[in-house]
């Protein structure tokens, strides 16, 4: 499991860098609101935080209608190659994710609550969807239940390998570069089923001008050819309960994230070693 950074602020995601183990990071409108910065920086913003992490950048549109969504969406994924677009999870929302993804611009399935809506998202071209974990608990539900439902309903399903009934069918390969994507069944009957615009993965739609921008961070890493990020993530056992239900991805507060690295064992290990190294010093 991959851990994202949920925050916009370039500090936090600064020091998560220098820790090592950061592949991304997701913000939305109340991320940025945080900050304490405005509207129209909001572009900028979203470069700098490209500019600090190699890997994918969550950046959410704020329209609700799809052409605006649409609009919107193309002015972020024109900023950086590592802006991933989010969409919610909306019928308009849906439309959109449509067009996105078949231009080739990643997108990520935000506010997702339910298998259907996850399904839905999947079908649309989605490379990520982000189902909500704490905004359950919140409601007296279990998240953590809830999102293991929604990534065991996905696994059912071969997204990369579209037929009819959308069941995993025969292997097929998305490999890093994008002029050399390669089938394993050469005479596919349903040849745009399988292009990875449908997948949600790498896009093979070359003559668009974002085209070869989600190959820039590798292929889709998972098998069903969309990714699902745990999100609203409250503490480090939604981060376990996420890694033992097979999320490919845990999109983490930065205090959380800075007390998954923690553990009270740890800190007394090390005073005992550091007490016994004392000992033998003038030994
Ligand atoms: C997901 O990408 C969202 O930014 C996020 O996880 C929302 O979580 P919250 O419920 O803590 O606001």
């Amino acid at each position: 499991m991959q851990f994202f950074l949920d925050t916009a602020s370039l500090d936090e995601i600064a020091e998560a860098v220098s820790w090592g183990a950061l592949s991304g990071v997701t913000t939305n409108p109340s991320l940025y609101a945080r900050v304490g910065s405005r509207q129209a920086n909001f572009h900028e913003h979203i470069r700098r935080i490209c500019a600090l992490v190699s890997g994918p950048v969550s950046a959410e549109v704020t329209a609700r209608e799809t052409d605006q969504m649409v609009v919107q969406a193309r002015e972020l994924a024109a900023l950086a190659a590592n802006v991933v677009v989010k969409i919610p999870l909306t019928l308009e929302g849906l439309a959109a994710t449509r067009r996105l993804s078949d231009s080739g611009i990643a997108v990520n399935m935000t506010l997702c609550f339910s298998v259907p809506q996850a399904l839905l998202a999947a079908r649309a071209g989605a490379r990520y969807v982000s189902p909500f974990v704490g905004r359950f608990d919140d409601i007296g539900d279990d998240g953590t239940k809830q999102l293991a439902t929604i990534v065991n309903a996905l696994r059912n399903y071969d997204f990369n390998n579209r037929n009819d009934s959308g069941v995993a069918g025969g292997a097929v390969t998305w490999l890093r570069d994008d002029d050399e994507l390669k089938a394993s069944a050469p005479d596919d009957p349903l040849p745009n089923r399988n292009s990875p615009a449908q997948s949600g993965c790498v896009s093979d739609g070359a003559d668009h001008p974002f085209a070869k921008r989600s190959a820039d961070f590798g292929a889709c890493a998972s098998s069903r050819g969309i990714e699902v990020i745990a999100a609203s993530i409250r503490n480090p056992g939604h981060v376990t309960q996420a890694a033992l239900v097979g999320a490919d991805i845990a999109t983490v507060p930065f205090a959380v994230l800075k007390k998954c690295a923690q553990h009270p064992l740890t800190v007394n290990g090390l005073l005992a070693f550091e007490k016994d190294w004392e000992k033998v010093k003038n030994a």
